[in-house]
């Protein structure tokens, strides 16, 4: 019969110090965290090879007495919780945990000095035997240092990554607490070299500004929300402002930075049909519940949390995001990235060789004669182009000529031109605008289905003159046939024909004349991909998505004048017009003073 008996202490610890610390980050989350409990108001970590070879996190905070720092490396020993109420903790730690699980699995030097105190202490616990117990001489406050990291511990040293990637890792724990705590400063060191500095006694959004992204400031949208005693701030990037991974989502629960599912999982609903399947919103959250509504204790590294109700959560951070985003209509993120203005400026000047015996003054002539020409006529240089590229008959010079000079006050302007057949340049009154017309249009699209579909209304549908037989396999007829009267309501009328073929009799009208046998082939395609993974809500909009990319203007079809600043104006009055269906912008700006910092003018 096997026996069975209590295990030693240093084991215990060792055990908990798996759940606790994996790696340098963890042991550094549990110290800073500690740091900030302890009331500091500057906070400074250094880091040596990503924490590899040692971290060390000294504060200005209480400081501890020679007793207690023998205290708080006993295991569930904790100086947080002194009216045992587990519901109601306020401080980041509760458990007593993480000094001794860490203490146990690597060589923690702990030195600390009370604020009345006359000198400081110092214990060391070289993997969880006490090694030094002597005074020592520091400032007020504590410093705890923590080095060979799974140095007896080599299955836990194998699986840690390079330095590199440890102290990527260490440096997002310092930024996200820097990011909960405004009020306290953080100083990052790592191999001698300063990596990020914030002075105490900053507010949230300066932050914020700081630590994230700085065009969050300008491509995002500021929340501040409240239901009952719930309420949720923070910035919120725009859908254009988006990121290849969700490493950029600062989220956080009554001042605790978290990675929680629940929450990650609101953000990727409320941006949903605004951004690709593979993009990321960047944003910094803040959420307040009371504290008897949410369960901290449910992780070792408390970076998830249990809401009482999360229904309710999730319901309040989608709704209030998305309403916040609207708000935010045209907004997009406008400002051209920096390689785009980059290419820009080097665009290569082309000297042209002076014909032998001309003067200068006739070659200058001669090449801007044409254009300036224009100019007088009809009031637009891009007239000189319009032969070549606004073939259509519409684009005549008396249509553009007839423009007011209060239309540029659109936000968008008035259309002067096409280029490539895919993008609309046109003049607003404070700077060249610049289209993207498919992506644009397919946006509309997008949004016109929406608004005619979802309400009691049924779209507008247009009846083919013979209804049409789409032949597919039978799974996608299936499908198709499930959906037949979701679809109907958006105008898309289809039935059963058989086995292996639909029978579709209109389609809706916003998508004008197209391929109906395409349409109809990639809603099932949708339907197939998205089928079970997605509530109904989700679905229709990848459908709706489908049928809009269908019924667009294509890039590179030629459009008239009055077609472009249709265009134009319809995008003003549409919703979320500023990002096509995948997040990307539909528009950018270059504003007056950016053009003369490309000619240098500024
Ligand atoms: N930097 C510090 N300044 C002052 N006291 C500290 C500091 N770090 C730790 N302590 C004291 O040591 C105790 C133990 O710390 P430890 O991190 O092990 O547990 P905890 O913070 O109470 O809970 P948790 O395991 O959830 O972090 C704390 O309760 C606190 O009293
Ligand atoms: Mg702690």
């Amino acid at each position: 019969m096997p026996i069975i008996r209590r295990l030693p202490e240093h084991l215990v610890n060792r055990i908990a110090a798996g759940e606790v610390v994996e790696r340098p980050a963890s042991a550094l989350k549990e110290l800073v965290e500690n740091s900030i409990d302890a009331g500091a108001g500057q906070i400074t970590v250094r880091l040596w090879d990503g924490g590899l070879a040692g971290l060390e996190v000294t504060d200005d905070g209480c400081g501890m007495v020679p007793e207690q720092m023998a205290l708080a490396l006993e295991r569930h020993a904790t100086s947080k919780l002194p009216d045992e109420a587990i519901e109601q903790v306020t401080t980041l730690g509760f458990r007593g945990e993480a000094l001794p699980s860490i203490a146990s699995v690597a060589r923690m030097t702990i030195e600390s000095r009370p604020r009345e105190a006359d000198e400081g202490w110092r214990r060391v616990v070289d993997h969880g035997e006490l090694v030094g117990d002597a005074p020592a001489a520091l400032p007020p406050g504590t410093r705890i240092r923590v080095e060979d990291l799974f140095g007896k511990v080599p299955v836990r040293r194998k699986f840690l990554r390079s330095g590199r990637s440890e102290y990527a890792a260490c440096l997002d724990v310092v930024r996200r607490l820097a990011m909960a705590r405004p009020d306290v400063g953080f100083v990052l060191e790592h191999d001698g070299r300063r990596a990020l500095a914030v002075q105490p006694g900053e507010t949230a959004p300066q932050r914020v500004a700081r630590i994230v992204a700085r065009e969050l400031a300008e491509d995002g949208v500021v929340i501040d929300l409240e239901r009952g005693p719930v309420r949720l701030t923070g910035v919120a990037g725009l859908p254009t402002f988006n990121r290849g991974v969700a490493d950029h989502q600062y989220l956080f629960v009554n001042g605790r930075p978290v990675k929680d599912k629940l929450l990650v999982g609101a953000v990727r609903g409320a941006y949903a049909e605004m951004l690709a399947r593979d993009r990321h919103a960047v944003l910094a959250l803040f959420l307040e519940v009371p504290p008897e509504d949410v369960d901290v204790n449910v992780h070792p590294a408390k970076t998830e949390v249990r809401f009482r109700d999360p229904a309710f959560i999730r319901g309040f951070i989608v709704s209030g995001l998305r309403h916040a985003l609207d708000s935010a209509g045209q907004k997009t993120a406008q400002t051209p990235a920096a390689p785009a203005m980059a290419a820009w400026q080097v665009e290569p000047i082309t000297p042209v060789s002076a014909p032998p015996g001309a003067s200068l003054q006739s070659l200058f002539a001669r090449q801007y004669a044409p254009q300036s020409n224009r100019v007088q006529e009809g009031g637009s240089v891009w007239r000189g182009y319009e032969a070549g590229v606004m073939a259509t008959p519409s684009a005549r010079a008396e249509e553009a000529a007839e423009i007011a000079p209060e239309a540029l006050a659109h936000p968008l302007g008035v259309a002067r031109g096409q280029v490539a057949g895919t993008y609309i340049v046109a003049e607003a009154a404070d700077g060249l605008v610049i289209v993207d017309q498919h992506a644009a249009h397919e946006r509309i699209v997008l949004e016109r289905l929406r608004a005619a579909g979802m309400g009691d209304a049924v779209a507008q549908a247009q009846a083919l003159l013979l209804p049409e037989v789409v032949e597919l396999e039978e799974p996608a007829c299936d499908r198709l046939e499930e959906a037949a009267e979701v679809l109907g309501r958006f105008g898309l009328v289809l039935e059963r024909f058989g086995p292996c073929a639909m029978l579709v009799r209109s389609v809706p009208t916003v998508l004008g004349k197209g391929d109906v046998q395409a349409l109809v082939r990639d809603v099932a395609d949708d339907l197939a991909q998205n089928g079970a993974a997605l509530v109904l809500n989700e679905r229709l909009d990848h459908v709706l998505a489908t049928m809009a990319c269908h019924g667009s203007v294509r890039s590179g079809r030629a459009l008239g004048v009055a077609e472009m600043n249709a265009l134009l104006r319809e995008m003003e009055v549409t919703p979320r017009s500023g990002q096509c269906n995948h997040g990307r912008p539909t528009w950018v700006k270059l504003a007056h003073g950016d053009i003369e910092k490309l000619f240098g003018r500024r």
